[in-house]
């Protein structure tokens, strides 16, 4: 795997030397990528003789080669450790003054950040946002350790140590376990994620609504988002129950599956499986409507040629079932997160009709999928807007549905809190 090591300029980047070892010795390339100042703590030779491989830090070192874009597009896996808090500002803000700086907005594939800094620096508002600014599009920031700091203060801040930045890199770039560095999946996997200890309820995929006993209306639901959801709040460390419609996808691993196929199966599942839980996220696709008859045997052509009528009634509406049953007092989840594909008409835009659903359902967060014109459905990318009913500002995110759902999953965590 060609893997991007970025190394900014804290104390801490000898202790990437460490974290590199770990990966050339698992046979991956490694293209070192350190800034200016982390020259200044560990210089290039150390990183060349541990990478086998030529480093450059300036945008207009070896511009024949167009590395400013190359490296970033042809990277499999960027981790960028030790993270600095101005690494984490200016990556923020999308800037690029260094060869780092580029590879970050170029690169497509799973972005891992370690920070490494004085607590003070760690617990700084502009710190916190930017760090809240990175998960929501999808990059990974693990939360540093707590323990010794430079001098002789401690708290968090505390760069996590290479083995736990390593496995946390492989969980992320699908990668398994590494015999080679005799590295377990230790702290950092899922274990001590952000949701480690929560138990986090995800539906995913359609209805279907049955007409007689071979015909039903479904939805064009592929259940994909739901199944990347339940993956990204599994690797956060979550205990993950998820229930599947129609879907044409397989259920996470790892996670303990309920199967069900209509609307009333789905709402009895949620209220049972939601009970106790942390969090609900709702990304099925539930039918609004469904057959107000059902028919015992399949609906023949009639003689006369004439066609059946079916007159439709309204399903039960789970999303705010849940809600209505925490308010009387019932143990469902203290965070509740509905989906909502929505396409704009004349009369509100897609945004609009999202902000009208979250006050009417009373959840505490709605994700805004505007499907249709080749979005949403059956697709492998995915384009949200995240509406909070605590009145943040919305979080846009676009990307893979894995990066989509590491977004939301990392919202999730910021409402979930500590
Ligand atoms: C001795 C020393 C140690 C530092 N350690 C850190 C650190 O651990 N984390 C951090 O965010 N900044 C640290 N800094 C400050 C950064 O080096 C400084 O903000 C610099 O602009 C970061 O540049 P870079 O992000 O381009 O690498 C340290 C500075 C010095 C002089």
């Amino acid at each position: 795997m060609r893997i991007v090591l970025g190394v900014t300029g804290g104390i801490a980047a000898y202790k990437a030397a460490l974290l590199l070892r770990l990966m050339t010795e698992s046979g991956h390339q490694v293209d070192v990528v350190p800034t200016p100042a982390a020259l200044r703590f560990v210089g290039k030779a150390t990183w060349e003789a541990l990478s086998g491989r030529p480093v450059r830090t300036d945008t207009f070192e070896a511009v024949e080669t167009v590395n400013h874009v190359r490296l970033g597009r042809e990277a499999e896996l960027v981790v960028v450790a030790p993270a600095t808090a101005d690494a984490l500002a200016r990556t923020a803000a999308g800037l690029a003054p260094d060869l780092l700086g580029n590879v970050l907005l170029t690169a497509t594939c799973p972005v891992l950040v370690a920070p490494a800094m004085h607590t003070e620096m760690w617990q700084h508002p502009a710190t916190v946002a930017n760090v809240a600014t990175l998960r929501s599009r999808g990059i990974t920031v693990l939360d540093p350790d707590s323990g010794r700091l430079t001098g002789r203060d401690t708290g968090p801040g505390r760069f996590p140590e290479p083995e736990r930045i390593w496995a946390e890199a492989r969980r992320l770039a699908g990668l398994g376990d590494d015999a080679g560095t005799g590295a377990a999946a230790g702290p950092g996997t899922p274990a001590d994620g952000p949701l480690a200890g929560r138990t986090v309820v995800v539906t995913a995929g359609g209805t279907r609504e049955a007409l007689d006993p071979v015909r039903y209306l479904g939805n064009r639901s592929s259940g994909k988002q739901g199944v990347a959801l339940a993956e990204a709040a599994l690797a956060a460390g979550a205990a993950v129950r998820f229930i599947g419609g129609s879907m044409s996808v397989e259920p996470p691993a790892g996670a303990e599956v309920t199967r069900v196929e209509s609307t009333a199966e789905l709402h009895a599942a949620v209220m049972d499986r939601a009970a106790g839980a942390d969090a609900l996220i709702m990304a099925a696709a539930v039918a609004d409507f469904r057959p107000a008859e059902y028919a015992e045997a399949k609906i023949k052509k009639s003689e006369d040629g004439s066609s059946p009528v079916i007159r439709l009634e309204r399903t039960p509406d789970i999303l705010a079932e849940t809600v209505r049953a925490r308010a009387a007092g019932e143990p469902m989840p203290g965070v509740i997160v509905g989906f909502g594909a929505e396409t704009g008409d004349a009369e509100a835009s897609v945004l609009e009709y999202g902000a009208a659903k979250l006050a009417r359902k009373g959840c505490e967060m709605l994700v805004v999928n505007q499907v249709g014109g080749g979005r949403g459905f059956g697709q492998d990318d995915n384009e949200v807007t995240m509406l909070f009913a605590d009145g943040r500002d919305p979080v846009e995110v676009a990307g893979s549905k894995a990066e989509v759902a590491r977004a939301v999953v990392g919202q999730l965590g910021a409402l979930l809190g500590p």
